[in-house]
């Protein structure tokens, strides 16, 4: 038999006795759930793409003193709360021999005490609040940037009108995706829908906003460092809503200037026919003599599309496929061939009208029949739209 009965009376075999098991579960017990909390909290960071905690702009940062005076003062709360019940527990717990403790009935001073402190806890919470509130709702500066985003499936149409004639969309500075501010002057999003209703966050400058189609929703950011910021649709808006992402680059005012000027005429190298290269020449004539005007506009060309992205100077752009893929021919051929591929639910519905609207929904269509030669010099001429 290999059991034996020890001095304690537990039972030790081959594993050791039961009390050492007991004790190595015990361990396991405590142990494991503190591992598994190193392993969650060593994910925590105050940085990165979608940390509004790491605040670069005003607005953010007035939403941060906000959220820290609630954290600090709940917090406060929670452990005044914590120590007055343990205390309760111990102090007041059942001791052997003890008979019937002292009854009471009520406390008025305890009952007014704990009315007026939440009251006035609350009151230290509302003031800041409702100010934070009247800021961010506040109308801009007057010489804050305007941008108009519409929202399509799936990608972010960006507009800036001309600062000399506004009111006339005609004149728009019109961009796809890649959105360009200067720093520490305010921006002004006028956000309205396409299609469905999207959401637009870039979080580390502020947000969210929805967008909604026949409708104008504001919201500013005043960008305090330069940089470029991650920015996604936030609300569920169909099969590719996962891939509808954006960038916003703050910049120093005179490069923003520089930006904004080269936008708003004609790409430099390629778009009329000025050029010899035989290649982007040959891309040209695929892409504005085919299917490729009717959804999409190249000023200077016969390109004059409105229902895709503005290709004007796609080139120039770092992503396209709202910001889901790095802009160069590899991936550009990919999209061309099948765009599914990329962003997949992105040829459904494709060349569909919009049932309330009648528009076309703003999706592309694959285009499997272009040869690899007719694709490189599809690839060429958009690179060269800058
Ligand atoms: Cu647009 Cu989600």
């Amino acid at each position: 038999m290999s059991m034996s009965q020890d001095r304690d009376g537990s039972r030790s075999g081959p594993g050791g006795t039961t009390r050492g098991l007991i004790g190595r579960l015990r361990l396991a017990v405590v142990g494991l759930p503190l591992i598994a909390v190193m392993v969650f909290l060593s994910a925590c960071t105050f940085s990165g793409p979608t940390m509004t905690i790491d605040y670069k702009s005003v607005e953010n940062k007035e939403i941060w003193g906000l959220y820290s005076l609630v954290f600090w003062l709940a917090t406060a709360v929670f452990i005044v709360v914590q120590v007055m019940l343990f205390y309760a527990v111990f102090r007041f717990r059942r001791r052997p021999g003890q008979g019937l403790p002292k009854q009471v009935h009520g406390n008025n001073r305890l009952e007014i005490g704990w009315t007026i402190v939440p009251a006035l806890l609350l009151v230290i919470i509302a003031v800041p609040t409702v100010r934070v509130i009247i800021s961010q709702a506040s109308p801009p500066p007057a010489d804050a940037v305007r941008v108009k985003i519409i929202g399509h499936q799936f990608w972010w149409e960006v507009r800036y009108p001309d600062p000399t004639d506004p009111t006339n969309a005609e004149k728009d500075l019109v961009t796809a995706n890649e959105i360009h501010l200067p720093v520490n002057k305010t921006a002004e999003f006028e956000l309205t829908s396409h299609d469905v209703q999207h959401s637009f966050w870039v979080p580390l400058l502020g947000g969210k906003m929805d967008l909604y189609p026949n409708r104008t929703n504001r919201i500013k950011y005043t960008a305090e460092e330069v940089g470029k910021y991650y920015g996604q649709c936030a609300e569920l808006c169909g099969t590719a809503h996962g891939y509808m992402k954006m960038y916003v680059f703050v910049e120093e005012q005179t490069s923003y200037d520089q930006w904004f000027a080269a936008q708003k005429g004609q790409p430099v190298a390629a778009a009329a026919g000025n050029t010899t290269d035989e290649q982007i020449k040959k891309g040209q004539a695929l892409v504005t003599g085919g299917a490729c005007v009717t959804c999409h506009y190249i000023e200077g060309t016969a390109a004059r599309g409105r229902v895709g992205p503005n290709l004007t100077h796609f080139g120039g752009r770092t992503t396209f496929s709202s910001g889901w893929a790095q802009n160069n021919e590899a991936n550009l051929k990919i999209w061309i061939r099948n765009p599914a591929d990329i962003k997949p639910g992105v040829t459904t519905l494709a060349n569909q009208q919009i049932p309330a609207t009648g528009e076309l929904y703003s999706r592309m269509p694959a285009f499997p029949n272009y040869t690899e030669e007719e694709l490189t010099a599809i690839v060429k001429y958009l690179g060269s739209l800058k």
